[in-house]
């Protein structure tokens, strides 16, 4: 049997056979084989071997058009995009169920039609009555979205494809979408991928923006293959806690802008609001001016995040001091614990010591060693930290503060949601200045711990002062 004869190729890992199994020898997965042409000479379209066609090259050097850009009027969304939908581009919102991403993109084409553009929202999972009443219930009835509730990708297409081609098509959700070219069920891998790419194509062609709604898995993922992330230009998440009314909108990938920026918006009753200052919204939330809190300027995974660290340090009654940790790592509190014994005099042996990290979150990289230790001196002191500062360093055994991994993201992080201050580890500065925020370096935990403690001593003496004098 000649190689040439191969003609069915997993879609997994590239293997070809001669005939169809429904396992892949080579990398274990289930139905992943589909027929191809094979590598018959001339390829599968009837070409002469050996002639392709001509085409010209370019230079690199030649004139370079800013991607046409249409700015929906949302602010905090066209901020996540880079300044607007790009025309041809294809956009995937991921997003757990129901943190509102079928409000957001309605709202978003309602915009669009404001300012005049031929918008259409697709919907496989509702009926056109219940996008209707969502639309009714945010005051957007009157606008002139064109709705559909389909979910053949080819009908889509030649029905987009008719009259003036749509600056905006919102796809509500990929999952539900289905082409006839692949034969396996909605919802499954090949056949997410296969409407994706139709999609896409649809897009590059027609110059329409075309936004892809995913659905999230319980570890986070956008359901489906992670290639449907690759194929497309740009993926947002929209996150957000259940029991806040507020919602996190994030750059995963963008070919066309910036990754580091979010969009926050408000749930309410009528729709999603921008929150035009974040940092109110994230502060109204904290015990301002109590001691035993710090602001962590935490990294997950790619994506900065901010969390409060709280702390309580009291005498114990207790022989043997409780040592309790919500959302940290034990270990890792006994170690800061016993740094600041050892180098900072900060005696805790007669204390019990409380962490908790507010929010339910977990963090998991050392970087918040500092932020736990500024809270914990914070309460054993009673001497507030700045409310406006965040923390991040890692505590060596030897008492110095190390350096992190993306300084520069926490801090932009920090500066979007309005923080005035940062207490970051000592490292070349120039590098890691953000306009609005103060950084000040330091070099060891005993320096911090004097820094807290020297605040504590002040605030005693205003207080005695106030009283006495
Ligand atoms: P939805 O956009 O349907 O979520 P998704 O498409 O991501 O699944 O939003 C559903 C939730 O949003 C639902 O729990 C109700 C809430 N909601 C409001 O609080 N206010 C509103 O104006 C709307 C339309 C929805
Ligand atoms: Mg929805």
């Amino acid at each position: 049997m000649s190689k040439r004869n191969l003609s069915f190729v997993c879609q997994n890992c590239g293997t070809a056979f001669s005939r169809w199994q429904g396992k892949c020898e080579a990398c274990g997965e289930w139905n992943t084989l589909s027929e191809e042409g094979g590598d018959r000479p001339g390829g599968g379209l009837g070409r002469k071997p050996g002639r392709g066609r001509l085409f010209a090259l370019e230079a690199l050097a030649g004139e370079a058009h800013d991607a046409p850009r249409l700015p929906c009027g949302i602010g905090e969304l066209d901020r996540v995009t880079g300044g607007g939908f790009v025309r041809g581009s294809v956009l995937l919102v991921g997003g757990d169920p129901g943190i509102g991403k079928s409000t957001l993109l309605i709202q978003a084409t309602a915009a669009m039609a404001r300012a005049g553009h031929r918008t259409v929202y697709i919907s496989g999972e509702e009926a056109v009555a219940q996008v209707r009443l969502r639309a009714e219930r945010l005051g957007l009835r009157d606008c002139n979205v064109e709705l559909a509730a389909e979910t053949a990708v080819e009908d889509i297409i030649a029905t987009l494809s008719e009259g003036t081609t749509p600056r905006l098509v919102v796809i509500d959700s990929i999952q539900t979408m289905w082409t006839d070219l692949v034969e396996s069920a909605p919802g499954t891998v090949t056949q997410v991928r296969g409407a994706a790419q139709a999609l896409i194509r649809f897009a590059k062609k027609s110059g329409a923006a075309v936004i892809l709604v995913g659905h999230v898995t319980k570890d986070g993922q956008i359901a489906g293959p992670r290639v449907v992330e690759h194929m497309v230009d740009a993926v947002l998440a929209f996150e957000g806690e259940g029991s806040h009314q507020f919602r996190i909108l994030r750059a995963v990938k963008n070919r066309f802008g910036p990754t580091d920026e979010i969009g926050v918006f408000e749930m309410t009753g009528a729709g999603l609001h921008e929150v035009a200052n974040p940092s109110e919204l994230f502060l109204s939330e904290r015990d301002l001016g109590q001691p035993g809190t710090a602001v962590f300027a935490g990294v997950e995974g790619t994506r900065p995040l901010l969390v409060e660290i709280q702390a309580l340090v009291a005498p114990t009654s207790l022989g043997t001091p409780r040592r309790a940790v919500v959302g940290w790592d034990p270990n890792r509190l006994s170690m800061v614990l016993a740094v600041l014994e050892a180098h900072c005099g900060v005696r805790l042996g007669g204390h019990d010591v409380y962490l908790n990290v507010a929010g339910g979150m977990r963090i998991q990289e050392p970087a918040g060693d500092l932020a736990a230790a500024a809270a914990l001196v914070s309460s054993l002191a009673n001497a507030p930290l700045p409310s406006d500062a965040v923390y991040f360093g890692e505590v060596s055994l030897s008492g110095a503060v190390r350096p992190v991994a993306q300084a520069a993201s926490r801090l932009k992080e920090a500066a979007k949601l309005g923080f005035k201050g940062a207490v970051v580890p000592e490292a070349g500065r120039g590098e890691r200045s953000e306009p609005g925020l103060t950084v000040s370096e330091v070099g060891s935990l005993a320096s911090l711990v004097a820094d807290i403690a020297a605040g504590g001593r002040a605030r005693m003496a205003a207080k005695t002062r106030g009283q006495y004098g």
